[in-house]
């Protein structure tokens, strides 16, 4: 049975993975059907995918900070094409329900994108990334609450699978942008992406990285990443999914106590791949010992 269902799509818990920070295809190939047996998260979010492939941003690419990391990664992907040919057949297979993250330059390619996800039974959901700062116009659309609702609003009856709004906490506002998400339909709101951040060579003072900005996660960002969440959950209606640099299932709990329904894992999974059961496990037994299971007989 379904411990939790989220836009109506049981899920066996409430952890997932942030997009792009686990590669369920290479841990397949590295550790083979062990993965399926023991596979870290309750549903596997993608990596984003554009219209058209893209090489992603020049190296480096990566920026260790106190507590976190920087990346300007740039989305590199197969594109559309490529993804439903190649990554798709692998991903299906996965034992838990898979959502498809995708990012349009435009609201037209955002909506090409959305029906041709949609054709595909294997998807359960689809991720709007609204929200990258590693990519020009990246954010144009998630940081303002009007653009979005268009955007939303533009791919909404293309698709009549649960959408998520993947959420910047680089908005003034990040409430009112979950809150437009919501009366243009979106189901779901998730975040947050990345804060906006810089490292500079210490050699030289020039940008270190090859996207010259990129985006700051982990551990240091986790106390504005839940008062965003808390603050947009209390704007909405709709399921809010939590991440912020959650590496333990006491900070995941923190985050469901501020409003989430579900929490993803990101940065913690490079560190330790297996963090998503690890974090499961810790949420359960705290669960158990407060005598509540906000992860049994939810329904939203
Ligand atoms: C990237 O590929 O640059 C990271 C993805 C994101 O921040 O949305």
């Amino acid at each position: 049975m379904a411990a939790l269902e989220l836009c109506g799509v049981p899920l066996r818990g409430p952890v997932l993975n942030g997009s792009g920070t686990f590669d369920a295809i290479a841990a397949r190939r590295a550790f083979g059907d062990a993965l399926f047996e023991r596979f870290p998260f309750d549903a596997f979010v993608s990596k984003t995918i554009t219209l058209e492939p893209r090489q992603g941003n020049p190296p480096p690419r990566l920026w260790e900070t106190p507590a976190g990391m920087i990346n300007s990664i740039g989305l590199p992907n197969k594109g559309l094409e490529g993804f439903l040919a190649s990554d798709l057949p692998e991903l299906a297979p996965l034992p838990v329900p898979l959502v498809v993250s995708v990012m349009g330059f435009s609201r037209d390619e955002l909506a090409q994108l959305v029906a041709a996800v949609d054709d595909r039974d294997e998807v359960a959901m689809l991720e709007l990334n609204v929200s990258c700062p590693n990519v020009e116009t990246g954010l144009v659309m998630g940081a303002d609450p009007a653009e979005t609702a268009l955007a939303v609003e533009r791919v909404r009856s293309e698709t009549a699978k649960p959408l998520v709004l993947k959420l910047t906490p680089n908005a003034t506002d990040p409430a009112a942008v979950a809150a437009a998400a919501e009366g243009a339909g979106a189901d779901a709101v998730s975040l947050v992406n990345t804060l906006k951040g810089m490292a500079l060579d210490p050699e030289t003072g020039d940008p270190w990285l090859g996207g010259r900005t990129g985006g700051v996660s982990g551990p240091a960002i986790r106390a504005i990443a839940l008062e965003q969440v808390a603050a947009v959950a209390s704007r909405v209606e709709i399921p809010v999914i939590g991440m912020g640099g959650i590496a333990s299932g006491r900070q995941a709990a923190d985050f469901m106590d501020a409003g989430a329904t579900a929490v993803a894992i990101g940065t913690e999974s490079f560190r330790d791949p297996a963090a998503g059961c690890r974090i499961a496990a810790e949420l359960a037994d705290l669960s158990l010992s407060r005598g509540t299971r906000p992860t049994s007989s939810t329904t939203v």
